[in-house]
């Protein structure tokens, strides 16, 4: 059997389907709304990278020394023999924990929607551990998941923060699916980012150089290339707040002046008003008491709570038991 295996649950044409009904829906309705997940195709992936390499995106580098610090104390605490990843991208924070629950570890399933990545990444991944399986979902982990049949117990980890990507009602739900896919004796290790001072946050999404308001207005190029629209970036703003009533960081693009945007693949035009706004992503951040206590709805203990040296990011270890 090749240590590479690749698994479609998603069909070609699903994510297309979902774009159209993810924007007929969200620029039709007030307040204008679209989901984050339409940010990554190739180029965005790109931006995305190069955002966590900026000065002041803080929690790509906070969750990695947390991460080098704790991976042995993950292995003893789970002995793991399979990791799922949710939303594995380039696979690079994983390396640390992989080579923590070697040799006992059986295999890497890496989930996430761009088969590119997954291909990318496990090809590199296996030139350097050759006796690891690989078994790479492409789905959408936000739908429910089946796993492939490798062997407990088994560790499931959504890093990044990309949970605070979720509003909570989707939080609870995608939580108790998780809860649905572990065993006694499985667990869930979730990175999130923290609440720390306005000034801090606002500049993780708004920074000097501009790559996270190229990141945002990708969003317009991905609709432009998809669906045949006409919506220039250039009038747009990029606007990054912080909700404190929420503890979200929000993004958003911002009309420059009056504009229509031409979308004939859906036979849609959509009027904005001069100032107005199209929220692009919730980025939340969170206390231990609200993980402890988001955790334990779903039905997962927190067992472990590990914070980088500055405090602004968590890695928690949750048991299904
Ligand atoms: C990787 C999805 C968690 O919300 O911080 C980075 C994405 N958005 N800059 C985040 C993102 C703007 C990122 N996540």
């Amino acid at each position: 059997m090749s240590p590479f295996q690749l698994t479609r649950t998603l069909a070609e044409n699903a994510a297309g389907a979902a774009l159209r009904a993810d924007v007929r829906h969200g620029l039709t309705r007030t307040p204008k709304e679209l989901p984050p997940k339409w940010f990554y195709d190739a180029r965005g992936s790109e931006l995305f990278e190069e955002i966590t390499r900026l000065p002041e995106y803080y929690p790509t580098r906070a969750e990695r020394e947390i991460i080098v610090a704790r991976a042995s104390q993950v292995a003893a605490a789970t002995g793991a023999r399979t990791l799922v990843e949710l939303g594995s991208g380039s696979s690079e924070k994983t390396r640390h924990l992989i080579d923590a629950l070697l040799p006992d570890l059986a295999a890497y399933v890496p989930v996430d929607v761009s088969q590119s990545a997954l291909e990318g990444a496990g090809r590199a991944l296996l030139a350097e551990r050759p006796g690891l399986l690989v078994h790479a979902l492409v789905a959408d982990f936000t739908g429910g998941l089946t796993l492939p049949d490798t062997p407990g117990p088994r560790l499931v980890a959504f890093l990044g923060g990309t949970i605070g990507n979720l509003p909570p009602a989707e939080r609870r739900e995608f939580l108790r699916a998780i809860r649905g896919m572990l065993a006694p004796g499985d667990a869930l290790l979730l990175g999130t980012d923290l609440v720390k001072d306005e000034a801090t946050l606002v500049a993780a999404y708004d920074d000097a150089a501009g790559v996270t308001a190229a990141f945002n207005k990708n969003v317009l190029a991905v609709i432009d290339r998809e669906l045949g629209a006409d919506a220039h970036p250039e009038d747009f703003d990029h606007v990054a707040l912080w909700d404190r009533e929420h503890e979200w960081i929000e993004m958003r693009l911002r009309a420059r002046h009056p504009l229509t945007v031409k979308i004939p693949e859906l036979n849609l035009v959509v009027p904005f008003g001069a100032g107005e706004e199209l929220r692009t992503e919730i980025s939340a951040k969170f206390r231990q008491d609200g993980v402890r206590a988001e955790l334990a709805a779903a039905g997962l203990r927190l067992a472990h709570w590990w914070t980088d040296e500055a405090g602004r990011f968590a890695l928690s270890l949750a048991t299904a038991d």
